[in-house]
């Protein structure tokens, strides 16, 4: 009869163990109990970058990678991008149900009336240099915001901790939005209560003289839309970054900094600035055969094709090709979108990418997006911070309430030296000693 449970015989010793299975997994400390004698520290795991190693439980975002599945709490992104907003979206990343319309009111209001940040912020933000990268600064002055709100520290208690789930969705946009103006030498433009969220982002990036600015609405619901596709992706490096560093309980503004530097790496939020790199490079639609060719040949990626957990399309890299069309009805077409459908439609049939599951990521069009929005590609990993935020703090708060957690702190193979004694400095051989 079948028994939910994994016999292991560890042929150094002979002796069978039965473990455990549970929702398809093992639990790792199960292997410690086999040990080759009883000086045996027992059997570890090896998972560098953890391939095959499940962190935690969430509910929060189901990926099917082999299928193109991408939902938040049970809902597909196709329909969340369609019908929802992206405040709707967080409070459902962050309360795990969409709201009631009261419920979603009050989120609104709370949102909005917590986008001020304290003038010492902004005069943190003067602080910077001229050229200063925004993402260097959006990221260094999150974390400041610990020293703003010490109350913050307080993580154990659900209050407290829910206080700042809200200061966070709602300053990070500002904080964004003033490190972009900073870097254009351009004053800094105060959030305004009467807009919505995105709404006011825009304004705050964009308004110059006139009294109010009015951003164009299919524009507007573009980047709304980028912000749900955005708002979550389950434990990818800052989720993983977030939830590590919140295990060790400090204040969340010094966690979701420490996210946003994961998110700044070109392996992660960095991708889309690479793909306008390539379009750039290749320049005209008859260079795409060569540059695919070229690709197969290993010299080079194509750059926004590929996933570690898709194997099918991404369902957010559809939703956004829809988005582009949209969004270059009202600001023109940029050339370098004919070269994106021709890389997509050649590589789509090519065998090497076929056989490989290569499909279209959702970098593939949102750097495109984003510069025909007139945004730096410098702005590009700001602009996946700021939905991104919601995230990080769904998981952070699933985290807090996790009774199995424990602070994140992964054992190691050491492979090191073995016990030596010390060398006294001037008996190294082969070194000169150098007098100081
Ligand atoms: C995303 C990415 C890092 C995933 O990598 P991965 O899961 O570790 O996959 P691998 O690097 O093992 O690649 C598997 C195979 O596909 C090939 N491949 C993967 N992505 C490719 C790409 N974008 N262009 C050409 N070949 C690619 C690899 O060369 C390898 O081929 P091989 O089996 O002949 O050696 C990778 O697909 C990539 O570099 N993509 C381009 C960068 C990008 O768009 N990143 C954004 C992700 S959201």
């Amino acid at each position: 009869m079948a028994t939910n449970t994994l016999t292991i015989t560890d042929n150094r010793t002979g002796r069978s163990y039965e473990v455990p299975v549970a929702d398809g997994t093992i639990r790792a400390i199960d292997l410690r109990q086999i040990k080759v004698d009883d000086e045996d520290f027992g059997l570890m795991s090896y998972d560098p970058a953890f391939l095959n190693t499940a962190s935690t439980r969430s509910s929060i975002t189901y990926i099917d990678g082999d299928r193109g599945i991408l939902r938040y709490g049970g809902y597909p992104i196709e329909q969340l991008a369609e019908e929802s907003t992206y405040l709707e979206t967080a409070y459902l990343l962050v309360h795990g149900e969409l709201p009631t319309e009261a419920a979603l009111a009050g989120w609104t209001q709370e949102i909005t009336h917590h986008t001020l940040v304290h003038e010492n912020v902004k005069h943190l933000m003067e602080g910077f240099r001229y050229d200063a990268h925004p993402m260097g600064m959006l990221i260094s002055v999150v974390a400041a915001l610990s020293t703003f709100y010490p109350e913050a520290s307080t993580v154990d208690d659900p209050e407290v901790r829910a206080a700042q789930a809200v200061r966070l969705i709602a300053k990070v946009p500002t904080i964004a939005a003033w490190s972009y103006r900073h870097t254009r030498g351009l004053p800094y433009v105060y959030p305004e209560n009467e807009l919505g969220f995105t709404a006011n982002f825009l304004s705050m990036m964009f308004r110059m003289a006139e009294p109010r600015y009015e951003a164009h609405p299919a524009l507007e619901r573009a980047l709304e839309v980028l912000f749900i596709l955005h708002a979550d992706h389950e434990q990818n490096c800052s989720a993983n970054a977030m939830r590590a560093i919140g295990s060790s309980k400090v204040d969340p503004y010094s966690a979701l900094a420490g996210a946003a530097a994961a998110l700044y790496g070109p392996l992660h939020g960095g991708a889309n600035e690479a793909v306008l790199k390539m379009l750039a490079e290749i320049g005209h639609l008859q260079e795409v055969p060569g540059f695919i060719e070229r690709v197969k040949k290993g010299e080079g990626r194509l750059m926004g094709f590929g996933h570690r957990v898709y194997k099918n399309y991404d369902p957010r890299a559809k939703i956004i090709k829809q988005v582009a069309d949209e969004v270059f009805e009202v600001t023109g077409r940029n050339p370098l979108l004919d070269i994106a459908l021709e890389l997509e439609k050649i590589a789509l049939e090519d065998e090497y990418f076929v056989s490989r599951k290569l499909y279209p990521n959702v970098d593939f069009y949102s750097g495109l997006i984003y510069e025909a929005l007139g945004l730096p590609v410098a702005m590009f990993p700001v602009m996946f911070a700021i939905p991104r935020t919601a995230g990080w703090l769904a998981q952070w708060l699933e985290g807090a309430d996790d009774q199995e957690q424990k602070i994140a702190r992964p054992r190691q193979l050491y492979v090191g030296a073995k016990e030596r004694d010390f060398v006294p400095l001037e008996q190294r051989a082969g070194r000169e000693l150098v007098a100081v």
